[in-house]
């Protein structure tokens, strides 16, 4: 059986070596690590091997390189490629994998690695390359928290902001996913906003500390509506406005946007979800309500 915990000097191995994967050998590399690296297109790896690293010629040598295994390939499909035939070797390992995939993917190669007897940390990377090894850049894992507890320290070096789930190896998939589509609802809207505006002469600029204002007062809502939705009592008090009134406002966006030749798709969508809640007799309630619409569509 390999050691259990990552000491400063521990050997750790990157197999892909993407934009990713070099950012975080080239981490592991820096913090003074013996790195062993491998990937498909070895010319990858050249400044990686420049700066020290070493060169496995297959993924089998990568994987006799260290007990601590860190994969980041495009897919999970990828990944079982690389790793197949393996099954061995890897035994008694820890395997960190990185690669962005479904909640089902993950649970089922968690599966896997429990019937292979591999240690297995899911982890989703919620930062680009750049942001590796900073302070506050996070990433997830999920797994066997005696199994993150002894390699914290060393994950610890792909950021600052390393967090540990819980030992459902999905999650990490959820709260990617998740945080990804906030992302994308809020610059939509940003974006709408800004093509509002620039109709009165408005540079983005202009608009954007106004823009930010409202982002921190939607982490207010979002407090109050979190309780509401953990209360699990399908209450949704109005304790700011009633969905109602939401509504109300939301149809200004709609005909505002209409007259001035705005693209209307984005709010007529959140029109349309408002009036189905609303049917379900939620006009009284807070904006929470609209959970209900995602959970469990009511057309
Ligand atoms: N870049 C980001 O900002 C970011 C942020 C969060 C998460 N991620 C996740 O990190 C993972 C890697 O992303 P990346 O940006 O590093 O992508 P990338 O630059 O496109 O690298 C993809 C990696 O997968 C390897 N690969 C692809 N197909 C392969 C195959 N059939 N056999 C062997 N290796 C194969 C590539 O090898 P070759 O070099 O030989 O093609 C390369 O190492 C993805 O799951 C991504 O979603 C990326």
């Amino acid at each position: 059986m390999s050691s259990n915990h990552t000491p400063a000097s521990a050997s750790v191995s990157v197999i892909g070596l993407g934009l990713m994967g070099q950012a975080l050998a080239a981490a592991f590399l820096k913090a003074g690590h013996a790195t062993t690296v491998w990937n498909r297109s070895a010319e990858k790896a050249e400044r990686l091997v420049a700066d020290g690293a070493a060169l496995a010629a297959a993924p089998a040598d990568a994987v006799a390189a260290s007990d601590l295994l860190v994969v980041c390939v495009s897919t999970y499909d990828v990944m079982h490629d690389v790793l197949g035939g393996l099954d061995e070797a890897l035994r008694g390992k820890t395997l960190v994998n990185l690669t962005t995939g479904s909640s089902e993917q993950a649970r089922r190669t968690a599966a896997w690695a429990e019937r292979n007897g591999v240690r297995y940390l899911d982890g989703a990377i919620m930062i680009t390359p750049p942001g590796i090894g900073a302070e506050t850049s996070v990433l997830f894992y999920a797994g066997d928290k005696a199994v993150f507890d002894s390699h914290e320290p060393v994950l610890k070096l792909l950021g600052g902001g390393t967090t540990y789930l819980g030992t459902d190896h999905g999650k990490p998939a959820l709260f990617d996913v998740s945080l990804l589509g906030l992302m994308w609802g809020a610059l939509n809207s940003f974006l709408h906003g800004v093509a509002v505006v620039e109709t009165g002469g408005v540079k983005a600029q202009e608009f954007l500390p106004w823009a930010h204002m409202w982002l921190d007062a939607i982490k207010i809502f979002t407090a109050d509506y979190a309780a509401q939705i953990d209360a699990g009592d399908e209450t949704f008090p109005a304790n700011d406005a009633t969905l109602e009134t939401h509504l109300g406002a939301l149809r200004h966006l709609v005909e505002e946007s209409e007259a001035l030749g705005v693209d209307t798709e984005l709010p007529r969508y959140s029109e349309e979800l408002m009036e189905r809640v609303i049917a379900q007799g939620h006009a009284k309630d807070s904006y929470a309500s609209v959970v209900k619409a995602y959970r469990r569509p009511v057309r």
